[in-house]
């Protein structure tokens, strides 16, 4: 086991209001098997022993799956790995002496709450215009095994529906764009019969709730695709463009 020792450079922010600002500390011995939210909490046992304020950062589950832990790290979402989130990120992925810079996502939709988190309920209010589906609980309800799905289509929708909500697509795109996001949301749904029932006002409820959050357009970089965590691809926006013409022209 290889330790090393690092600088961080942090944004501090007190809250949605005051100004924030990068700030240096050092933190010593971190092992190479530790995560990136371990070696975060190193740094603030370090801190609440020197009697300062700890970082705030977000995280919950710490294994890729809630997608709380949006942090942009030396300049990318979620680090230097590729198909990671932060919890899942090695100190491997660093070396004794880096000097690594932290900050939070960046996006007019997602305001700092405090240092590193950042407010994601535009996400959630986007799922909430649409993001469901009806299902009729009478008694006579089919069953979901009885209704046959073509392989392909079955796979894409899962494909889709393991979007995490963590934000990273966003955060890494130059015009603050949620489409990707939206996107696999609107497909895992358009994919699957049970989901073709409310297809047009989902796909219109859910870009206008996006476009009214005030995330930037699509200007099909792509960026977006690379740091995104669970893989979630391209095509899914070229989906969502198709079914929102649908919906529009109906
Ligand atoms: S599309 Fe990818 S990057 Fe965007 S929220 Fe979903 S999992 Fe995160
Ligand atoms: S803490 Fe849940 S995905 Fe990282």
């Amino acid at each position: 086991m290889a330790t090393m020792n690092l600088t961080l450079r942090v944004w501090r922010q007190k809250n949605s209001k005051e100004k924030g600002r990068m700030v240096d500390y050092k933190v010593t011995n971190i092992s190479d098997h530790m995560s990136f939210l371990e070696m975060l909490d190193v740094l603030n046992e370090q801190l609440i022993e020197q009697g300062e304020e700890p970082v705030a950062f977000d995280h919950d589950c710490r294994e890729g799956i809630c997608g709380m832990c949006s942090l942009f790290i030396n300049g990318e979402a979620h680090g230097p790995d590729r198909g990671v989130t932060t919890c899942q990120l090695h100190m491997r992925m660093f070396k004794d002496g880096d000097t690594i810079t932290i900050e939070p996502w960046r996006a007019t939709a997602f305001p700092v709450i405090k240092d590193l988190m950042v407010d994601r309920s535009a996400f959630e209010r986007i799922q909430q215009a649409g993001g469901y589906i009806s299902v009729n609980t009478s008694g006579n309800t089919q069953d979901a095994n009885a209704i046959p799905i073509p392989k392909r289509d079955a796979d894409r929708s899962m494909d889709a529906a393991a979007c995490i909500g963590c934000g990273a697509c966003v955060a890494t795109c130059k015009n603050s764009s949620a489409m990707l996001f939206v996107a696999a949301k609107v497909s895992q749904f358009a994919l699957l019969p049970q989901g073709r029932v409310e297809a047009t006002e989902r796909v219109l409820n859910m870009v206008n709730q996006m476009e009214h959050e005030g995330f930037g357009n699509c200007t099909n970089t792509g960026a977006c695709e690379v740091e995104c965590p669970k893989g979630i691809s391209l095509e899914n926006i070229a989906r969502l463009n198709r079914e929102y013409l649908k919906a529009s022209i109906r």
